[in-house]
């Protein structure tokens, strides 16, 4: 019986994110938080050892579909809350497409999952950029139409938009996570913000603003200039609740964090989900964050992206 098994990291946004999904400027890091899976030949499709036709988990059958495959055992681990703002679904994809490959003797390269796990998201979620895959395909960081230091990793284009996703090589820092505790699912978000740029030029104004802002950032970061990139991440935020994907759990950690702060903002889609503040003095920002109703972790970048085994 053929079996393999594969993990993915999440991932936390930096800057850009909702602007991205327009072909504008992101940058986003891998975290030492990862999901798992181990596939195996099955007379029946069953996840976790339970029969499932998948039809909750598109993500998944998704990949199935790519891969022709029916019949399977999927066993899954997460060490990242679903619809915390941490990529979980891009991780899920990342890993499940590389079990999956490896299992049938396919090539599994981050090269070869990185358009089925896109292609895995898109399909679920009808919208979105290819920022959270390809950070948890790659792992490190990665930048997201930012000037590029040679060849991009890979170029990626849809409904007219066009990502071109390079390393950032991004100097060791501090972060912390705080999740808010409630879930929030990214495609509803992504589509609001969508019909708000498109019906409304301030908000296509605002857009643009967070592009010129991750543009900035993402040169502060590679400088490792944390003063500026913390000043800009929290503009970033302030121009996100503008969108409207703030909210007063996110704005609480994000105000309560700024005191031990170099900068703090929402991560990922928002409505919920978490906030990241880049700091010297991560115990502080934890207290913090758990004194104002948040799960604070302190997270370490700089890790593997998608591959091939079983990791811890
Ligand atoms: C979600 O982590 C990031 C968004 O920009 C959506 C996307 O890029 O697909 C909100």
């Amino acid at each position: 019986m053929r079996s393999a098994s594969a993990s993915a990291p999440g991932k936390f946004v930096v800057l850009g994110e909702h602007a991205v999904v327009y072909g504008k400027p992101a940058v986003a890091l891998a975290i030492d938080r990862r999901f798992r899976c181990t596939v195996s030949e099955s007379s029946r499709l069953l996840l976790n050892g339970v029969p499932d036709d998948l039809s909750l988990h598109p993500h998944m059958s998704n990949i199935l579909k790519a891969n022709g495959v029916g019949k399977i055992s999927i066993v899954t681990e997460s060490d990242l809350p679903s619809g915390s703002g941490l990529g979980s679904s891009a991780a899920l994809s990342a890993a499940l497409s590389c079990a999956v490959r490896t299992m049938l003797g396919k090539p599994a390269d981050e090269k070869d999952v990185i358009g089925e796990a896109y292609d895995a998201e898109f399909g679920a979620q009808g919208i979105g950029s290819p920022m959270d895959t390809s950070a948890s395909v790659h792992g490190g960081g990665i930048g997201v139409n930012i000037p590029c230091d040679g060849e991009p990793l890979w170029t990626i284009e849809r409904n007219g938009n066009r990502w071109d996703v390079c390393d950032v090589h991004a100097p060791e820092m501090t972060f912390v996570v705080g999740y808010t505790g409630i879930k929030a699912l990214t495609g509803p978000l992504v589509e609001r913000v969508r019909r708000y740029k498109d019906r409304n030029s301030f908000a296509k104004d605002i857009v643009d603003e967070i592009g010129s802002v991750t543009l900035e950032g993402a040169d502060a970061l590679r400088r490792n200039d944390r003063v500026k990139l913390g000043k800009l991440m929290t503009a970033d935020h302030k121009l996100l609740s503008i969108l409207g994907v703030s909210g007063p759990e996110l704005n609480r950690l994000v105000d309560a964090a700024a005191e031990y702060s170099y900068g703090a903002k929402l991560t990922g889609a928002g409505g919920g989900g978490s906030m990241i503040a880049l700091t010297d003095r991560p115990e502080k920002v934890c207290e913090t964050i758990r004194l104002h109703g948040g799960t604070p972790m302190i997270v370490n970048t700089g890790v593997p992206g998608v591959k091939a085994g079983k990791t811890s």
